[in-house]
């Protein structure tokens, strides 16, 4: 079972609103309603959008049924324009429709029956690299990880965030799975408890000993002592090294380095972007007011309350140690390392 699945002409996806209490598999048909489920968080995570986008064309591809190759196109490129408007931040997102869109307008296509072909086998690519990049990913990051480590995790990065085996949560995942003893300190994640909800989860399936703590307890814990190192996923890493993440991030970050404790944002290259010089120009998503108001339909303060939701934060690169790729960890200065990675 993956996140994000192709199974015979649907998208199938694991429901994340519905975890812990539920695993529901959902069928998509409509490229439609993949960008509905991109937006409602059905799926979730950088690498996992990306790839849900990617079959979300096929799906396209699917729905219009023409043999006008030229009408197809157009109709393909309307969608793609739609699925990356989805989400701001997570560049992955748009990272898979530009991946996509030289073969929706290659030349070398000669039917439009050839182009729906095309576009699925793409997305099936897109799906079976993430899984690879993040494995490769999860050796260079266990090699951080000694016998006995307690790590620190922000929100949820694993198999759930991913098409399969997930970034931070792939390496915490490869070192147990190397019979390192290791315990996570999961940050439950306000305010869609992505960390107790979703990797506790994981972790739960995996057998990796945890606890879920308040997001307000990070710097507790690692006053104490009782933090080895931080792990966490990003959204879109800028080309000075500066990352955005799930909100709450940046204060981890900043009391990870007050502590000395090394902070590592886990991403594949593909969240790296380079068109990007610094985390000023990274879009923050902000989203519906009712996520703190009806926290999971109960009435937590009256609707009338104003209230400011942020989704993402940006961690400036001074405050991270070294950001783990499938290329390996590169160390600052990140503008070097970035652009070599990105080649
Ligand atoms: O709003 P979400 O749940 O999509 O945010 C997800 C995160 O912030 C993850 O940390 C990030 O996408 C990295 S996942 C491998």
């Amino acid at each position: 079972m993956r996140s994000v699945e192709w199974h015979n002409d649907r998208l199938c996806m694991i429901d994340q609103r519905k975890l812990p209490w539920d695993l529901e598999l959902v069928d998509f048909a409509t490229y439609e309603s993949v960008i509905e489920a991109i937006q409602n968080m059905t799926v979730r995570g950088a690498p996992a959008i990306g790839a849900a986008a990617a079959f979300g064309l096929a799906l396209a591809a699917q729905q219009n049924s023409t043999h006008d190759l030229d009408l197809l196109r157009r109709y393909l490129n309307t969608a793609a324009q739609e699925l990356r408007r989805a989400r701001p931040t997570a560049v992955n997102l748009m990272w898979a429709i530009d991946r996509m869109l030289p073969i929706v307008n290659s030349s070398d296509v000669a039917s439009a029956s050839d182009l729906r072909d095309a576009i699925l086998t793409e997305a099936q690519v897109i799906a079976e690299e993430d899984v690879a990049i993040n494995k490769r990913m999860a050796e260079h990051g266990a090699a951080l990880i000694k016998d006995g480590d307690t790590i620190l995790h922000h929100c949820n990065t694993g198999m759930l965030a991913t098409v399969d085996y997930g970034t931070a949560l792939g390496v915490i995942r490869m070192a147990h799975e190397q019979g390192k003893k290791i315990h996570v300190l999961l940050d439950e994640t306000r305010p869609r408890m992505q960390g107790a909800r979703l990797s506790a989860w994981e972790c739960k399936q995996f057998g990796i000993p945890f606890d879920i703590i308040p997001d307000t307890a990070s710097g507790y814990f690692m006053h104490r002592g009782e933090v080895n190192i931080v792990l966490v996923g990003a959204d879109r890493v800028a080309a000075n090294g500066d990352t955005a993440n799930k909100i709450g991030t940046y204060q981890v970050a900043v009391l990870a380095k007050e502590n000395g404790i090394p902070f590592h944002p886990t991403v594949p290259t593909s969240t790296v972007d380079l068109k990007i010089a610094s985390g000023a120009e990274i879009p923050i998503e902000e989203r519906d007011p009712a996520e703190l108001l009806t926290p999971y339909g109960m009435a937590l303060v009256p609707p009338d309350y104003p209230v400011r939701n942020p989704a993402f934060d940006v961690t400036p690169a001074r405050y991270i140690t070294g950001i783990i790729t499938e290329k390996g960890i590169i160390y600052p200065p990140f503008e070097v390392g970035l652009a070599a990675a990105k080649k």
